[in-house]
């Protein structure tokens, strides 16, 4: 069996960040499993930037940062965890300008910052648009500087503990089709998100299928907030891939089929750079009340306009939206307006954690997007999830290298990893007669429909009974492709088993929370409704299987819940 101090799930900016923490201090064993080769994570798909109050643009400090966040949360974020991203933000951007990440810069070669929806100020540090590209090339050349060992192609199915602590996982390494067990005195996950579950209409990659929260939940380890699901206002019309906020802090502007830039009536002092759950549901209603266009393909839209920032500004500061949206539409934004409509796109909820990253058993961690600190409460803010990747993942990588330099290994029992392996075996030899396409076609239709961008309670109790009707017909997948080595269809086959565990816990929670809060808005509960639902939802699978849902107050600090407006 393979062992390690510390195992790290997940190779995006979270899990770089966090490897490159542990390996400050020496003598410790750790290793990187990643499903893609670590480049390829999904951190290198966000475009606009990463938040920190450097004050470059126009004054700012970590407090105003802090107070953005929580609004923007809608007041559900956990104030505590927020002011210790906002307080480390500036720090952690001069850390990574100190690793040589490449950001754009100001004349007097200051890092440059834009505006981003929600914010007070121009706050959101960046790199043209690829931002996120290149934090994770940085971090990646990093880790390989300081030694830290990657299994690449390696994919974690299920986590082993004795009810206290941590003794490791199991995970198949893709390229073989072998079952391993690894043992660690520390995991931590970093998976990132699950909007892939939506998978029709989403900004994610591939890969976002949920795997962590998955594999937490049937551990017996708690969610959190898993109701609330960001929409980001403009992905591409036919593929939901993102056109970045940047676009809209760069001065773009979103007009409907009347000529009009409708965002003032939604948000008359923010207009396009208001939260992203205010500018989805606007375009949403502009659609829906005949305002929006339609395409000969059925597909409906608003547009995006940049052609006024001009080609200069275009190709120095947006050229991967250019070059995006002339592939996948044919349409030069320098011309032409960008056709565009809300994406599935980031998920709030995730695996409880504390502002250490730590969680219900001890040793084992979870950062970033799978993780729930809160710092995003019912909506995040863009630019805030580069930056809570890097800010938690080192925080929970220091506390991780602290923790396994105390503790000695636990027993790993050999027979998980058998039932890991029969589990796979059953997928290949039962004569199943549903197909992976239509299973994952139909839980992102039922997911759209009723835990989408606008909710009700009929809708939802409809989408429930399906995603549990979808879980119990997944039992009968049939794997087409019997090979073991590099098996895509084995692989997508478990993600898929992963996701409708997650949609599940989705929906569950959306029924739950009778109120309008952040992205989870309901038609029946238009209001928020802080006397009954300013708390946490926490999910968790109980004795029976059955999943058992609980609320966990907020912490707040400095900010008292108040009206939000734009
Ligand atoms: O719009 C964007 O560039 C996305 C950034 C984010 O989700 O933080």
């Amino acid at each position: 069996m393979l062992q390690y101090d510390i195992v790290i799930v997940g190779a995006g900016g979270g899990g770089l960040y966090a490897a490159l923490e542990t390996s400050k201090k020496k003598g410790l064993k750790v290793a990187v499993i990643s499903k893609v080769f670590p480049t390829r994570s999904h951190t290198g798909a966000a475009q606009g930037g990463i938040n920190a109050a450097l004050g470059n643009v126009a004054p700012d400090s970590p407090e105003k940062h802090s107070y953005d966040t929580v609004k923007g949360s809608d007041f559900l974020a956990d104030q505590d965890a927020v002011e210790l991203m906002c307080e480390t933000a500036p720090k952690i951007i001069r850390e990574m300008e100190h690793m040589g990440l490449p950001f754009s810069r100001l004349e007097d070669g200051r890092i440059a910052q834009r505006p981003f929806g929600g914010a007070s100020f121009p706050r959101t540090c960046y790199a043209a648009d690829k931002t996120g590209h290149v934090m994770l090339q940085t971090l990646y050349e990093q880790c390989l500087k300081n030694n830290v060992t990657f299994l690449d192609e390696w994919f974690a199915l299920s986590l082993v503990h004795n009810g206290e602590r941590i003794a490791g996982i199991v995970a198949v390494d893709l390229k073989t089709g072998e079952v391993h067990g690894i043992r660690a005195k520390a995991v931590i996950l970093a998976t990132g998100g699950h909007a892939r579950i939506y998978w029709k209409r989403t900004s994610n990659a591939l890969g976002n299928t949920g795997d962590g929260p998955a594999m937490a939940l049937r551990a017996g380890i708690p969610l959190k907030d898993m109701e609330f699901v960001q929409f980001h206002p403009t992905g591409l019309r036919r593929t939901g891939i993102l056109v970045t906020e940047g676009a809209r802090g760069e001065g773009g502007y979103l007009i409907n089929n009347k000529g009009e830039r409708f965002m003032k009536r939604y948000a008359p002092e923010k207009m396009e750079l208001a939260p992203r759950d205010l500018v989805s549901r606007a375009i949403e209603t502009e659609i829906l009340e005949g305002r929006g266009f339609k395409d000969d393909e059925g597909n409906e839209f608003v547009y995006l306009d940049l052609r006024h920032l001009g080609r200069k500004k275009m190709l120095e500061r947006l050229p991967q939206i250019r070059e995006l949206a002339i592939d996948f539409e044919g349409v030069d934004p320098i011309e032409e307006p960008i056709p565009v409509r809300p994406t599935a796109h980031y998920s709030m909820g995730g695996i409880d954690t504390d502002i250490y990253g730590r969680t219900r058993i001890k040793g084992l961690y979870a950062v970033g997007e799978c993780a729930c600190v809160s710092v995003h409460g019912a909506n995040r803010l863009g630019g805030n999830s580069l930056l809570d990747i890097v800010v938690f993942g080192k925080i929970a990588g220091e506390d991780a290298a602290n923790y396994v330099s105390e503790v000695s290994f636990i027993p790993f029992e050999e027979s998980r990893v058998r039932d890991e392996e029969e589990r796979i075996e059953s997928l290949f030899s039962g004569d199943g007669t549903e197909r992976l396409a239509d299973l994952r076609n139909e839980l992102s239709d039922v997911m759209t429909y009723g835990a989408g961008i606008f909710r009700e309670e009929k809708k939802m109790r409809e989408t429930l009974e399906k995603v549990r009707e979808i879980k119990e017909r997944a039992k009968r997948l049939k794997i087409e492709d019997t090979e073991r080595v590099f098996n895509t269809n084995l692989q997508q086959t478990l993600e898929f088993l992963n996701m409708v565990e997650v949609a599940e816990t989705i929906v569950l929670g959306a029924i739950e929370r009778k109120e309008s809060r952040g992205a989870h808005f309901r038609l029946d509960y238009p209001k928020r409704d802080d006397e009954n639902f300013l708390k946490h939802s926490i999910i968790e699978k109980g004795e029976d299987g059955d999943l058992r849902i609980s609320w966990k107050p907020v912490k707040i600090t400095k900010f008292q819940p108040e009206e939000r407006k734009y």
